[in-house]
């Protein structure tokens, strides 16, 4: 031990992530409850998802070449054991059914690959046995060499990710779960945080949560887009969200995309040397993620490209026409924006973003689109269809306070001073009937002296405080105090309650 005074070392929160402290967290409930109830007036039902799933649900749905899959996800190993120990002397053969039995009990995963690294290691462990049979002792090491190097190639861990998005966890359960088999459409909305490994900026986090809903089922009825629109505009009604702003677009589906986004490229090779670095290396990518670009030098150029709305094939220009016509059926404004294209890749025919104001750049709080292809990708029936949104709750909260709507009320209805040993009794008692009426109940655990204790009712911002003395239990009272303008008088039990439900609390 040392006799210099260390202060022990202090944490902090991780870069991009943050804690959300009362009285933010009241507006937080206010909004995640207010969207569980709209969303239920819509048939819809909560399902609570794991926060990790295989790196490989993500990377295919979400799509490879996305900034999301290739730079921002937080993956790892989970590594269930390891190789087996192979001990002083390694005998192939033994080592061989060492490491399959290591499999079969799922210490090394059992999947796809190392099931044929497997296969190639019984077959150079085959051909050591053959040439040490024949004493061709050069073969034999040689084979003995491959057999050991196919082995350092298995995964020793399952590649696992924490959740950029949700979409791809709901399919994947509506897969599991067979819910195919469901009458009518399956309707389920979640909550909950999600990861991405983002610069971090002001309404833009690492640890972000979401507000997001799916709609799976047979059809692909445009009602059911307008419908899910329709839920959501309710919802920051109900919120009192000022200033959204709806956008819509369709970007065509496999029939008609494929041939836009080639002439996309075709147009973009032609402006090449005009584009910055990012729009450059995605001609190549994924051409329709030029359109996002907000760089001021590009926006001329991509003004004069082709637009997808001059390509849609039949079906889809119907498609987003209907949509378009059952919005203004609901009385839903929109403004279409034909360089809408989303970020992940299982987007088809409609997609949707909901700006808001008080964000700066980051000012999408909510994002959405069809996905029909995106059930059978993942292995599901291929007569599915999907469409869904994801609210920013960081953002909706950000814009609610920056209107104004972010106020919350100081919760306290009653601090309940107590003074001598009878008084604290008896203000136990009075508590619990205060709290199971449903008032907000403050109790000082320990006696204090009469201003010290009223003042610290102020401070808390109580809207009263009730004081129990001595004088108060022999006659049977309680003095209420209005802390806002210091009005006092003497009540009852009975009178109290009927004071405080007065509108007085
Ligand atoms: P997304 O556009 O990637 O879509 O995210 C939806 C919303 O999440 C964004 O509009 C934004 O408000 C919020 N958000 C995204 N990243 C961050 C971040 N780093 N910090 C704070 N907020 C963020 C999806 O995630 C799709 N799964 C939506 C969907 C559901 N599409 C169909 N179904």
């Amino acid at each position: 031990m040392t006799s210099t005074h260390h202060k022990a070392k202090q944490f902090q929160a991780i870069k991009g992530v943050r804690d959300i402290l009362p009285p933010e967290s009241v507006l937080w409930n206010r909004v995640e409850q207010t969207a569980r109830e709209v969303f239920g007036t819509f048939g819809f039902a909560e399902i609570r998802l794991p926060i990790f799933e295989q790196t490989e649900l993500f990377a295919r749905s979400v799509g490879q070449e996305t900034d999301i899959v290739s730079k921002e996800m937080y993956s790892f190993d989970d590594k269930p054991g390891g190789m087996p120990d192979p001990g002083p002397f390694v005998i192939p053969e033994d080592y061989t059914v060492a490491v399959e039995h290591a499999m079969k009990t799922g210490q090394i995963p059992l999947n796809p690959s190392n099931q044929s690294i497997m296969a190639s290691v019984r077959e150079n462990l085959k051909m050591l046995r053959k040439a040490s049979d024949l004493s061709r002792t050069q073969e034999a090491e040689q084979a003995y060499m491959r057999w050991f190097v196919a082995l350092q190639h298995l995964e020793l861990g399952e590649s696992i990710t924490l959740r950029p998005e949700a979409t791809a966890s709901v399919v994947r359960a509506y897969i599991e779960h067979g819910m195919q088999t469901l009458p009518g459409n399956v309707k389920l909305y979640y909550l909950g945080p999600m990861f991405r490994r983002e610069r971090p900026q002001k309404g833009r986090y690492r640890q972000f949560y979401q507000i997001g809903a799916e709609v799976l089922g047979s059809s692909d009825a445009p009602g059911i887009d307008a419908e899910v629109i329709e839920m959501l505009m309710r919802l920051f009604e109900r919120l009192k969200l000022k200033g959204a702003v709806l956008h819509i677009n369709s970007i065509g589906d496999k029939n008609c995309r494929p041939a836009y986004v080639e002439k996309l490229r075709a147009e973009l090779q032609k402006v090449r040397e005009q584009l910055g670095p990012d729009s450059q290396r995605r001609i190549e990518t994924n051409p329709l993620r030029v359109l996002d670009s907000k760089l001021e030098s590009e926006q001329d150029i991509i003004h004069k490209l082709p637009r997808i709305a001059d390509h849609l094939c039949e079906s889809c220009r119907e498609h987003y026409a209907e949509v378009k016509k059952q919005l203004g059926l609901r009385g839903i404004k929109y403004e279409e924006n034909w360089r809408l294209v989303r970020g992940l890749d299982y987007y088809m025919r409609t997609t949707f973003e909901i700006t808001a104001p008080g964000l700066g750049s980051q000012n999408a709080v909510c994002g959405g689109g069809r996905y029909d292809g995106l059930v059978e990708l993942l292995g599901g029936p291929a007569t599915t269809k999907g469409i869904g949104f994801a609210i920013g709750t960081d953002r909706l909260v950000l814009s609610l306070q920056g209107e104004g709507e972010g106020e919350v009320q100081g919760g306290l209805d009653v601090y309940l001073a107590w003074f001598g040993a009878a008084a604290h009794s008896a203000a136990i008692g009075l508590a619990r009937r205060l709290r199971d009426a449903g008032f907000v109940v403050e109790l000082p655990a320990v006696e204090m002296k009469f201003g010290k204790s009223l003042g610290l009712a102020d401070r808390l911002k109580a809207r009263h405080a009730v004081i129990v003395g001595d004088d108060e239990l022999a006659a049977g009272v309680v003095t209420v105090k209005r802390l806002s303008d210091g009005s006092q008088q003497k009540l009852g039990e009975q009178e109290l309650f009927s004071y405080l439900r007065a509108g007085n609390a």
